[in-house]
């Protein structure tokens, strides 16, 4: 296995790119800047990306933010991101928040370094993991752990109580990946407290978001519980995982899941197998890589369509006619809700819940004809506002409308317009995962409720790696017409309360 070294507190890869850029001077910075600490006069250290966001309105597509004497290039406009996504000169940085997990996931498939081997081998290995012909095996697991969201929801829309949107859809993807991919039940809706292993995963991912807001010598005198804290989440993290894996190892009975993949599969050229050791970082990386963006995804889309009740109706009459009366959508019926999809995707227009990812210059290069930037020089692009760019959305950016994902609309906008999964060898292998689910789930939920939303509720962002509409709550009210899935049309679901 191959492995970086890491300084404790400050990843390799979470170097200043001030260094890179020759010609750093022309790229306009915040003013106020204070000497030693940089761009802090106005910040919020639990929003920066909203803070990035505001200061990119005032500064235009390439700006720099300097923090604790580190500098930052930050990108978003859409001529400037097309470059970067130029995969011949431009390649993932693994820095920042996400070199920040890599004592969790070290060279897992999200925090692997591109030059380590293992990362590769990795994503040969599992990419079949995510091929339609799995997708459509991993469908009635999805409908198995919505069901248990809709026994839940039914409770409160019986009782005219709200639910707890972000908590639910959150308890829902954690429980659909851990089911689909490892066989795993955390019995997330049974309990009333977080189980210890999400418990301990918000906790890495707390900590990885704080070293990022904390000056680097200083970390260590700041954050020394924070640390003591953080090793006993990933030392739960671990144990969890490898109990698992003795499990299956003993027991067998994942019927060709990812945890199986990882065990069995051998990489179709080499040979080559995947280690104890990297199976475990996988395990963890897939638990949460898997779960909060499109608990996120879900949640903004919900708020949306509670906000939107001509684009509910909309939807709601294309699950209807599409879904018909099927007591539950079979795997094609999914992919068929147009609308719906739609929805989702301007929902992660709007609020992409991984909202941002790093690039760099693979050699010394110009970044849009403009920038001089030096082999390793780095830049975060910040999708939220990559998709507000007036010039490609136009000057109603901030107006959720779903029709701009129609065919036409998508056609005539250039490529790399719209990239909530990343870019390039490095985007998201969950793509297909999560937009099924999702698509899936949103159509359960319009054809049995309508969404009655808080009059009062404004949207607030929370920032946690991810990100998450903050105290949302919606009163789901039982539609008359819905059908009770027929029993015998119940799937049945291997490792079901394990
Ligand atoms: C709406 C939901 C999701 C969003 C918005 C999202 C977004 C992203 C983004 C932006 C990246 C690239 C990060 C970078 O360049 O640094 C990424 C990578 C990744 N995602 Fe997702 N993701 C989602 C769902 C999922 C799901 C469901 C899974 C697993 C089942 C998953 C697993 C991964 C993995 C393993 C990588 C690393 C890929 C690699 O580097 O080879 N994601 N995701």
């Amino acid at each position: 296995m191959t492995e970086a070294p890491i300084r404790a507190g400050m990843p390799k890869g979470f170097r200043s790119a001030e260094l890179g850029w020759p010609e750093l001077d022309r790229i306009p910075h915040p003013p106020h800047r204070i000497p030693l600490l940089g761009d802090v006069v106005g910040v919020n250290r639990r929003t920066p990306l909203q803070d990035s966001l505001r200061y990119a309105r005032r500064l235009g597509p390439v700006f720099r933010r300097k923090a604790f004497g580190k500098e930052f290039v930050f990108v978003w406009g859409a001529r400037h991101t097309a470059d970067l996504a130029d995969e011949s000169r431009f390649a993932k940085h693994v820095g920042l928040g996400i070199a920040n997990l890599r004592p969790v996931a070290g060279d897992g498939l999200f925090t692997a370094y591109n030059h380590e081997p293992n990362w590769q081998l990795a994503h040969d290995v599992l990419a079949p993991g995510f091929s339609r012909e799995a997708m459509a095996g991993y469908h009635p697991m999805m409908l198995d752990v919505a069901r248990r969201l809709t026994e839940h929801w039914d409770r409160a829309a019986g009782a005219g109580r709200t639910v707890d949107v972000p908590g639910d859809m959150t308890k829902l993807t954690l429980e659909t990946i851990a089911r689909t991919g490892f066989g795993h039940d955390f019995g997330s809706f049974e309990r009333t407290r977080p189980h210890p292993f999400v418990t301990a995963m918000i906790g890495t991912l707390t900590y990885a978001q704080r070293l990022n807001t904390v000056p680097f010598p200083l970390a260590p005198l700041l954050l020394r519980s924070a640390t003591r804290r953080n090793a006993q989440d990933i030392a739960h993290l671990n144990r969890t995982v490898d109990e698992l894996v003795r499990a299956r190892r003993t027991d067998g009975g994942g019927q060709g899941d990812l945890l199986d993949r990882m065990l069995e599969t051998a990489h179709p050229v080499t040979g080559e197998r995947l280690a104890p050791q990297n199976v475990r970082r996988q395990v963890i990386t897939f638990l949460v890589a898997g779960h909060e963006t499109t608990s996120g995804a879900l949640s903004f889309a919900l708020h949306y369509l509670s906000r939107h009740p001509d684009v509910a109706a909309r939807a709601r009459a294309e699950v209807d006619r599409v879904w018909a009366d099927a007591a539950e959508p079979a795997y094609e019926q999914v992919a068929r809700l147009r609308y719906v999809r739609r929805v989702l995707d301007e929902s992660l227009r709007l609020w992409p819940t991984a909202p941002a990812f790093a690039r760099e210059a693979r050699e010394d290069t110009v970044l849009a004809g403009e920038h001089p930037m030096r082999r390793g020089a780095w830049a975060l692009v910040l999708t939220p506002m990559l998709h507000r760019d007036p010039e490609v959305w136009g000057a109603d950016a901030e107006r959720f409308d779903p029709d701009r994902f129609d065919a036409r609309a998508v056609r005539s906008r250039a490529p790399h317009t719209f990239k909530p999964f990343g870019t390039g060898a490095r985007a998201c292998i969950g793509r297909q995962f999560a937009l099924h689910e999702a698509t899936l789930v949103l159509g359960l939920l319009l054809r049995r409720y309508e969404l009655r939303p808080d009059p009062a509720y404004r949207l607030r962002v929370t920032e946690r790696l991810t990100l998450m509409p903050d105290g949302l709550r919606l009163r789901p009210e039982r539609r008359s017409a819905v059908r009770e899935p027929a029993s015998e049309l119940r799937c049945p679901v291997p490792g079901a309360g394990d």
